[in-house]
C-alpha cells in the first residue's frame, strides 16, 4: 500500500481534478499537502475548490502555471518535495481538437513529456506518476465487445491521438528508465462541476432556459456513463495498491445512446425544476444537428481487472447518479455564471460562432 505526502495534481481546477482533490482530502486518510497545478484555461476554475481552499488551506497550495513549461514544472516539483504526480491537465474536448488541434499537441503530449522529465530528474524521491487517460484512445466499437486493458491502441480524432501519445510517453519512461506509473483509461465521466459545453451539463441548462438540445445525427452513438465520484475512488486505489507499470480500465457499467441520456435529462429537469412558458416538455427542444467528423460510434469498458483486483465497484447508478447531477447544476448557477463568463465564453464565441 503507496501512501504520499505531497501529491501534485495537474488540471486541478478542471472537471475530474477538482472532483479529485475534494475527494482525497474529505473522503480518504490522506494526511499530506496537495499541490494543485492549473494553467487556468478556459476548462479551469479556480472557484470549484473555493471551499477546500478554505477548509483545508494550510495543505492546499493552488500554482498558477502551465505544463508547456518545462522549468516551471520541475522548480513546482522540487520547491514542494514532490513525491506523487496525479497527471489530469490536458485539453479535453473532442469537438475542440477537430477545431484547433495544436493545443492538444502541446499540452497533452509535450505537456505530459515535460512532466515525466521533471519526474525522472526527482530520482527516488517520487514514488508514483498516476497517469489519467481514456478509453478514446481505443478507437470505436461495434454493437457488441469491450475496451479492456489489452485493447491494442486505435485513435481517431486529434483528441484521443494525442492521449495515446502521452499514454505511450509514461509507458515508454517506465519501461526504459524505471519510473513508478499506473495509468488509468475511464469512459465519459459525469457530474458536478463538468464545464458546461459537455453533453450533460450543456443538455441541463439548456433544457432548463429552454433553448434547443442539439443531438449530433440520430442520437445512437453510444458511451458508458462514469459518476466523477466513483472514477476518484477507483484513481486513488490504483495509486495505492497496483503495481508499477500496471493500466487499468475504469468504467461506469452504465451503456446508454446519447439520445437516451437527453431524454432523461429532459424528464429530470421538467420534475425538479420550473415548466417551460409554453408548458412543453423538455424533450420537445431536442434538435438533431449534422454529426461529428469521425464520430466513434461507440464505447465501453470491460473493468473487470479494477474489481477483481482490488474489490473496486461504482457506488453510483444511472437513477441516483443523472438526478445528484441534474440537482447540482440546477442549485449552482452561481459557480455556472462564473464559468460561461470569461474564457470559456470569449473562445466559443470565437471559434463556434463563425461556424453558424
Ligand atoms: N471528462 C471525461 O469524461 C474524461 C474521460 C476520460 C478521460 N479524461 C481525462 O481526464 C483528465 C481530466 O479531464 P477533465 O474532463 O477534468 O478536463 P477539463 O477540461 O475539465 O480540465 C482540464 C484542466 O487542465 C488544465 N490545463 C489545460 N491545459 C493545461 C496546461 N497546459 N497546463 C496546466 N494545466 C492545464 C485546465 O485549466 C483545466 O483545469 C484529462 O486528462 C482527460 O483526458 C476525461
Amino acid at each position: 500500500m503507496r501512501t504520499f505526502r505531497n501529491l501534485l495534481v495537474t488540471g486541478g481546477a478542471g472537471f475530474i481534478g477538482s472532483n479529485f482533490i475534494r475527494h482525497v482530502f474529505e473522503k480518504t486518510d490522506f494526511a499530506g499537502r496537495i499541490v494543485n497545478y492549473d494553467a487556468l484555461t478556459y476548462a479551469g476554475n479556480a472557484e470549484s475548490l473555493a471551499d477546500v481552499a478554505a477548509t483545508f488551506g494550510g495543505r492546499y497550495v493552488f500554482l498558477h502555471a502551465d505544463i508547456r513549461d518545462a522549468a516551471a514544472v520541475r522548480e513546482a516539483l522540487d520547491r514542494y518535495e514532490i513525491d506523487a504526480i496525479v497527471h489530469f491537465a490536458a485539453e479535453s474536448h473532442v469537438d475542440r481538437s477537430i477545431v484547433a488541434p495544436d493545443d492538444f499537441v502541446q499540452t497533452n503530449i509535450v505537456g505530459t513529456f515535460n512532466l515525466l522529465q521533471a519526474a525522472r530528474e526527482r530520482g527516488a524521491a517520487l514514488s508514483l506518476f498516476h497517469h489519467v487517460s481514456t478509453d478514446e484512445v481505443f478507437g470505436s466499437l461495434g454493437p457488441t465487445g469491450f475496451f479492456s486493458e489489452t485493447t491494442p491502441y486505435a485513435p481517431h480524432s486529434p483528441y484521443s491521438a494525442s492521449k495515446a501519445s502521452s499514454d505511450h510517453l509514461v509507458r515508454a519512461f517506465h519501461d526504459t528508465y524505471g519510473l513508478p506509473v499506473t495509468i488509468t483509461n475511464c469512459s465519459n465521466n459525469y457530474g458536478p462541476f463538468q464545464v458546461p459545453e459537455k453533453l450533460i451539463p450543456l443538455m441541463v441548462l439548456n433544457a432548463l432556459e429552454g433553448r434547443p438540445l442539439p443531438v449530433y445525427g440520430e442520437g445512437l452513438n453510444v458511451r458508458d456513463w462514469l459518476h466523477v465520484e466513483d472514477h476518484c475512488t477507483a484513481i486513488w486505489t490504483v495509486m495505492a495498491r497496483a503495481e508499477s507499470g500496471s493500466t487499468y480500465c475504469v468504467g461506469g457499467r452504465n451503456e446508454r445512446t446519447n439520445i437516451d441520456v437527453v431524454t432523461r435529462i429532459c424528464a429530470l429537469v421538467d420534475r425538479l425544476a420550473p415548466p417551460l412558458p409554453s408548458g412543453a416538455p423538455r424533450e420537445s427542444l431536442i434538435t438533431h444537428v449534422a454529426d461529428r467528423l469521425g464520430h466513434d460510434r461507440r464505447y465501453a469498458i470491460d473493468c473487470s481487472k479494477l474489481e477483481g483486483d482490488f474489490g473496486w465497484t461504482q457506488a453510483y447508478t444511472a437513477e441516483n447518479g443523472f438526478e445528484q447531477t441534474v440537482r447540482w447544476y440546477l442549485e449552482n448557477p452561481k459557480w455556472v455564471d462564473s464559468v460561461r463568463t470569461g474564457d470559456y465564453r470569449r473562445w466559443i464565441e470565437r471559434n463556434y460562432a463563425k461556424r453558424g
